[in-house]
C-alpha cells in the first residue's frame, strides 16, 4: 500500500499539524517517528483548537490509530495531559493510541538538565527545554530508560539509581532529582496510561499488519533541524527527515509520497543560521501578520522570505516528491514579495548548498515578484509556478488558512481561479 510522509521542509512550524489532519481521515495508521514534546502541532476539530505536542494527529471521526514510535522521546506525563484534553471531547479516544515499548523516555531530570545546560552554555542553542537533547544523549550513551523497562520495576529502580548516581556526580547540587520520586512518578504514569486504554506494544510487531494498511508518517520539526542534515549544532536531537520512518522498521520507496510542507515565507525559532531573515522592523510586521509565535514556548519566531536554495537542499536530503504550500494568505497585500533564488558563498553563486555549513556564509540573491491581494489572485498562482520551476517538484496542494477545510488540491485551486 502506498504510504504518505508529511515532512516540514524548512525549520519547523510550516503548518504540518493541519496538513496531517486534512489527510488523516483517509489513513488507518498515523505514525509520529521523531522528536517529542518540543513539537507543537496545532489542529482544529469542529472549529475547536487543539495544540498537541506528542499525540499523532489521528482523525477523531474515523477509526484511525496513532503510533508513538521508538524514534520519539516520550514524556509520559505530557501524553496523559494531551489525552485528557482529547478525552473530554472524544470519549474513548485514548484506546486508539499505541505507544512503542521500544521508545525512550523523557524523565523529569532530562528537562532539568536541558535548562541547566542552556543556562551554562556560552552560546545557548535556544532549545525548547523539553528534555530532548539530554534524553537522546542518554540513549546514545546507554544511560536512558525505555518504555519496556517499566514492566520490570525492580530492575528499573536499580537502573534509575545508577543513572542518578552518575548524574549527581556530574551536576552536584544543581540537579534536584530524587530516585524514589522519579521511579514512583513514572510507574504511576505508566499505570494511568494503561488504565486509560492506551496500548503498549513493540511497533515492529505490527509490521505485517501495516503492510496492508494505509500508513501516514507525521513528521515533526523541519528538515533544517535534523540532527544529521540540519544546520548543526543549531538543530534538534533527532531525525526530522522522512528517513526517520525506519523507526517502525519500514522504508519509504519511490512509490510513496514524501510531501514537504513549505510555508510561503520562512521562519525559525531559536538560534542558528537563517540566510533570508528579515531585519527586526520588517520582521515584526510579518511576524504579527502570520502570528509567528512558538506553539510550544510562545517565543517570537524569526521570519524571512522564501528561500529556494534551502528548499532544494531539503528536497535532496529528504527525497521530497510533492509539496504543499501553506500560509500564502499571510502575504496578501504585500505589493511585492522577495524570493531568494541563489546564494553568494565566498564570492561564488551557489544554487544549492551541499553541506549545511554553507548556510552559515550564504548571502541571499533575491528576485522580486508582484504581490497578491488574495490567494486566488493570479499572482499567487504565478508565485507557485515559479517555485515549481525552480525546485523541480510539483506543488500538489495549496493551504490558505488554519482550518482543515481551507485547503485544495492544486488542480481544484487552478479551476477555482479560472472560475
Ligand atoms: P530542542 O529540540 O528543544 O532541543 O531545540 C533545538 C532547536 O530546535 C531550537 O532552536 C528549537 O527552537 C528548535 N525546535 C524544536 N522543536 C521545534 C518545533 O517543533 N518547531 C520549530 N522549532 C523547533
Ligand atoms: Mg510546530
Amino acid at each position: 500500500m502506498k504510504k504518505l510522509a508529511i515532512i516540514g521542509a524548512q525549520w519547523g512550524d510550516e503548518g504540518k499539524g493541519k496538513i496531517v489532519n486534512y489527510f488523516s481521515s483517509h489513513y488507518d495508521y498515523i505514525i509520529r517517528f521523531s522528536g517529542g514534546a518540543n513539537a507543537g502541532h496545532t489542529i482544529y476539530y469542529n472549529g475547536k483548537k487543539y495544540v498537541n505536542h506528542l499525540l499523532p494527529s489521528i482523525s477523531p471521526e474515523t477509526e484511525s490509530i496513532g503510533i508513538l514510535s521508538k524514534g520519539m522521546a516520550l514524556d509520559l506525563g505530557q501524553v496523559i495531559v494531551e489525552l485528557e484534553t482529547m478525552e473530554t471531547d472524544f470519549s474513548g479516544i485514548s484506546k486508539r493510541f499505541i505507544i512503542d515499548e521500544e521508545a525512550f523516555l523523557v524523565l523529569p531530570y532530562h528537562k532539568e538538565e536541558d535548562a541547566i545546560l542552556e543556562s551554562m552554555r556560552k552560546k545557548p542553542i535556544g532549545t525548547t527545554k523539553k528534555g530532548m537533547g539530554p534524553s537522546f544523549a542518554d540513549k546514545v550513551s546507554r544511560e536512558n530508560i525505555r518504555v519496556c523497562d517499566l514492566y520490570d520495576p525492580e530492575t528499573l529502580y536499580e537502573r534509575l539509581g545508577n543513572i542518578l548516581y552518575l548524574k549527581n556526580k556530574i551536576y552536584g547540587d544543581k540537579l534536584n532529582c530524587d530516585v524514589d520520586a522519579v521511579y514512583q512518578g513514572v510507574l504511576e504514569q505508566f499505570a494511568t496510561l494503561r488504565q486509560m486504554g492506551v496500548q503498549f506494544t513493540s511497533a515492529a510487531s505490527l509490521y505485517e499488519e501495516l503492510q496492508s494498511k494505509k500508513v501516514l508518517f507525521e513528521g515533526a520539526q523541519g528538515i533544517m533541524l535534523d540532527i544529521d542534515s540540519g544546520t548543526y549544532p543549531y538543530v534538534t536531537s533527532s531525525q526530522t527527515t522522512a528517513h526517520g520512518s525506519f523507526t517502525v522498521d519500514m522504508t519509504l520507496t519511490e512509490e510513496d509520497t514524501v510531501m514537504g510542507v513549505v510555508k510561503a515565507y520562512t521562519t525559525r525559532v531559536g538560534e542558528g543560521e537563517f540566510p533570508t531573515e528579515l531585519p527586526e522592523e520588517e520582521g515584526e510586521v510579518l511576524r504579527r501578520l502570520g502570528n509567528e509565535f512558538g506553539a510550544t514556548t510562545g517565543r517570537n519566531r524569526r521570519v524571512g522570505w522564501l528561500d529556494l536554495p534551502q528548499l532544494r537542499y531539503a528536497i535532496r536530503k529528504s527525497k521530497l516528491n510533492s509539496i504543499v504550500i501553506t500560509k500564502g494568505d499571510i502575504l496578501n497585500q504585500y505589493d511585492e514579495v522577495k524570493v531568494c533564488v541563489a546564494y553568494e558563498v565566498d564570492g561564488k553563486t551557489v544554487d544549492m548548498p551541499f553541506i549545511a555549513n554553507d548556510f552559515r556564509r550564504a548571502k541571499p540573491i533575491y528576485k522580486t515578484l508582484p504581490g497578491w491581494n488574495d490567494v486566488f489572485d493570479l499572482n499567487f498562482l504565478k508565485y507557485i509556478t515559479f517555485m515549481e520551476q525552480e525546485l523541480g517538484v510539483d506543488v500538489s496542494y495549496v493551504s490558505y488558512g488554519p482550518k482543515t477545510e481551507e485547503m485544495m488540491s492544486k488542480k481544484d485551486y487552478i479551476m477555482h481561479i479560472h472560475g
